[in-house]
């Protein structure tokens, strides 16, 4: 039978995916994540299956083509931990394009009512048999204004919730879409004019710290900020100055830039290294939560579902509708336009 490493891999990676296999492709589990140190492990697999903190870098993926390695199938949809170009001629490269993005969304939507409503606070009082209700003064969203950038799957859903709650949408995307019933407009007057401000756009070359200083300058006081996104796509140490001047009232985090070394682990008995963090952690107006926005059963199972799929398609040899390359930003160039594989 065809062989697949998965690597960071948890126990509820195991028990979805094996629900999914059904004899057609055989997965060793590997919990330490794909770099350089562990690359070794992929010997006798033709296939690696990853999630968004392995690191495929040139020289990984150099390696896992010298083992025979032929498939790097994503168990998400982001894939800016992917060296695409060194990639391209050698390894295929799949994804989950959307799984659930409704859970996300609604991770989202928590958070962001967890904050509004001081519910995090609430929640420990309460434990502590602390009944009173002091310094949890919230505020309505109803009327309020949210501000999206990318208006994809997750942004759409998303802006759906915001609708539902009263709210008035902004929306930015570099692409914007006819069929998203919202107003677009420029970043400047969406952070000049959102008490809300969602960020569910990938991370690129182009946006790394979009939200920086001078981005949190233009934005509306006390706005609440929310990025179950990608953590890049924030400068940390700017949202921590915005936090402090009491220009941003509310921060929550699903994502963080340096996360790769502290997110799905338990780190409870370590000293936290990364003063930034620990900042952000000590604010009662920030609230982290550790990637853990697609975490329900029904994003998992469509995870599963769909990248043995991936691998099913590409062991067979059929067209693998989920394979990205360098080239998909290059429409002319893109084969997957004509229904052929990228190479
Ligand atoms: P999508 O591809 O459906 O939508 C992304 C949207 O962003 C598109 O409309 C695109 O035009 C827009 N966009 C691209 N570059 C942009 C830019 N520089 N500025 C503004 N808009 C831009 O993707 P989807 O499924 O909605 O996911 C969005 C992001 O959510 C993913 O890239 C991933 O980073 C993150 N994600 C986080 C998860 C979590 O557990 N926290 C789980 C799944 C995804």
């Amino acid at each position: 039978m065809r062989k697949a490493a998965m690597f960071d891999s948890k126990p509820y990676d195991s028990e979805t995916f094996e629900k999914w296999t059904a004899g057609q492709v055989s997965i060793d589990y590997f919990p330490v994540r794909l770099d350089e140190r562990t690359v070794s492990l992929v010997q006798g697999h033709e296939a690696v299956i990853v999630f968004v903190n392995d690191d495929l870098n040139a020289n990984v993926i150099e390696k896992l083509y010298e083992s025979g390695v032929r498939l790097i199938a994503l168990r998400c949809s982001g894939f800016n931990n992917v060296d695409v170009k060194a990639a391209f001629g050698k390894l295929h490269i799949v994804r989950v394009p959307a799984y659930s993005p409704e859970a996300v969304a609604e991770h989202t939507a928590a958070l962001l009512l967890t904050s509004v409503r001081r519910i995090h606070k609430a929640y420990n009082r309460t434990r502590d048999f602390n009944f009173s209700i002091a310094g949890l003064v919230g505020w309505n969203l109803h009327g309020k204004t949210a501000g999206i950038i990318g208006t994809g799957k997750i942004g759409r859903a998303f802006l759906n919730i915001c609708k539902g709650m009263g709210m008035k949408i902004l929306a930015y995307d570099k692409y914007p879409s006819e069929e998203v019933d919202a107003q677009y407009v420029p970043l400047e007057t969406l952070y000049k004019e959102s008490d809300v401000i969602s960020l569910h756009c990938p991370l690129a070359d182009d946006n790394v710290h979009m939200i920086n200083e001078d981005a949190i300058k233009q934005m509306k006081r006390n706005v609440i900020l929310l990025n179950t996104s990608r953590g890049g796509l924030i400068d940390a140490e700017a949202l921590l100055q915005g936090l402090l001047d009491k220009r941003i009232g509310g921060a929550c985090l699903d994502v963080y830039e340096e996360e790769s070394d502290l997110f799905f682990e338990d780190r409870s008995g370590h000293i936290l290294q990364d003063d930034v963090l620990a900042r952000l952690l000590s604010m009662p107006n920030v609230i982290v939560t550790s990637h853990q926005a697609f975490l329900t059963e029904e994003a998992l199972d469509g995870i599963a579902r769909t990248t043995v799929q991936n691998l099913v398609d590409f062991f067979d040899g059929k067209p693998i509708p989920n394979e990205i390359c360098y080239r998909c930003a290059e429409l002319d160039q893109c084969r997957k336009k004509r229904k052929e594989n990228c190479f």
